[in-house]
Parts: C-alpha cells; sequence; structure tokens
C-alpha cells in the first residue's frame, strides 16, 4: 500500500492540459516571448554541451561535510529507486534537505500553486559548493535547483517536464563524478541513449520525453530551472560549446 503522506511520482494523474485550456484559456497561453524563446531553443540539439565543466575533485572535497546529509528524493512505499537529492536553490529558509522536488514543497507548504521560479534562495550548501559558482553563478537569479545522486537501480520512468510552449523555466544540467556517463547512467530521450560527458554540462531540452537509468552508484546530477526570458536564451547560446 502507498503511503498518502509519500508524494507520489507525478505519473499518478496526467497532467490534463485540455481541462485546463477551458478552465482558464491564459493558462496554457503562450506569450509572444515564450514563442520567440522556444523557436530559439528548439534550434539547438536536445543535449547540448555547453562551455562549463565541474572539477570533480574539488566538488568531493566540498561535499565532504555533507556525505550524510543526502535525503531520499520522491520515494514510493515498496518500490525500490535508489535516488537522492540536495537543495541548492529552495523557499527562504531552507536548508539542504528541503524543496526536492514540487510536489513535497507543495504538500509541506500548504501552497498548490507554488512555481519553480518561487524556489530563487540559495542555501547554505550552495554557498559551500564554490566549485559550482561558474556555471550556477552564470544564471543568477535561478529557480528551483538541486543535486540528485542515483546508485546502482536508480531510475525516472518516462515523463515530460513542462511541455508547453509557456513554460517559465528551462533545464541546465550538469552530470558529475565518474558514474554519469552513457555505460554507467542512461539518459534515453527521442529514442536513442544520449552519449554523456563526465563532469559537463548540458542545455537539455526536457519538454520531451525521457527516461533515465542508473547501472552505478553514485551518478550525480545538477539540475537547473534557468528563467525563461529572451536574455538568458541569449546567454544560453553564448556559452555553447560548439557555435
Ligand atoms: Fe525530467
Amino acid at each position: 500500500m502507498t503511503d498518502k503522506k509519500v508524494p507520489l511520482a507525478q505519473r499518478h494523474a496526467q497532467a490534463n492540459y485540455w481541462f485546463n485550456f477551458k478552465r482558464d484559456p491564459s493558462s496554457v497561453e503562450p506569450s509572444p516571448e515564450d514563442i520567440k524563446c522556444e523557436l530559439q531553443l528548439q534550434a539547438l540539439s536536445d543535449f547540448e554541451r555547453l562551455k562549463f565543466d565541474i572539477d570533480y575533485d574539488e566538488f568531493k572535497k566540498q561535499m565532504k561535510p555533507y556525505e550524510d546529509s543526502w535525503v531520499p528524493y520522491l520515494q514510493r512505499e515498496g518500490l525500490s529507486n535508489p535516488r537522492q537529492g540536495l537543495c541548492l536553490f529552495g523557499l527562504p529558509g531552507d536548508s539542504c534537505t528541503d524543496s526536492l522536488s514540487l510536489p513535497e514543497a507543495r504538500i509541506r507548504t500548504g501552497n498548490k500553486k507554488l512555481h519553480e521560479l518561487d524556489f530563487n534562495t540559495p542555501t547554505q550548501l550552495y554557498k559551500d559548493l564554490t566549485c559550482l559558482h561558474e556555471l550556477v553563478g552564470y544564471w543568477n537569479p535561478l529557480g528551483r535547483s538541486m543535486l540528485v545522486k542515483t546508485n546502482e537501480g536508480g531510475y525516472f520512468p518516462p515523463h515530460k517536464d513542462h511541455p508547453l510552449l509557456n513554460r517559465s523555466c528551462f533545464r541546465v544540467i550538469a552530470f558529475i563524478g565518474h558514474h554519469v556517463d552513457h555505460e554507467a547512467y542512461e539518459w534515453e530521450m527521442n529514442g536513442r541513449v544520449w552519449r554523456i560527458k563526465q563532469n559537463a554540462s548540458y542545455y537539455v531540452d526536457t519538454r520531451k520525453t525521457h527516461r533515465t537509468h542508473s547501472w552505478q552508484n553514485d551518478s550525480i546530477h545538477l539540475i537547473m530551472n534557468v528563467p525563461k526570458t529572451w536574455e538568458n536564451v541569449m546567454k544560453l547560446m553564448a556559452v555553447t560549446k560548439n557555435f
């Protein structure tokens, strides 16, 4: 039996965009800025390598005090899925163990309308991880951002992240450690497993259906929600590794 206090992964209910459209057409309507940004983002690869790389030795050193702080990420009772998280940008007052997912934060605060951009406050963990500041600080201010660690057998089932044109953020992701390349960790999207380079960062088109699976322990992913503005799209275009 699933414990009702455990937030379910988003597969338990289909997001009903048609219902939302009928209830409030403006809730799904893209603005001219949305269309401009999405068309430009569409010109990039589904996985577009960025110039920023992570110094893994430095990351390991700076993470040492937090080794035992990882908290379960959207666990479901009776289901084995070894994945954990730590918050980098959350709600005001959050520690690194809060706001790991929207469902969890909405239940904890009682505010069903919380959105990615509300999670804009850096945690102490973020301040301590100076090895991430070049990449993460480039986008300041940021929406909800976190570290996710999956161990052997950990996975995210097929899903889309904010697939409508009026999404408020786009995703930049860094894959940290030695167990994140495509042999240790599979990110399947558009019918292929993407080749991922260790300790590299990418723009990832997470509007498309994707699923992930870890074959090794300690596969660490830095997930950033970057506010989708025309300026940030231009900032993204300015740091693609290939131009
Ligand atoms: Fe996702």
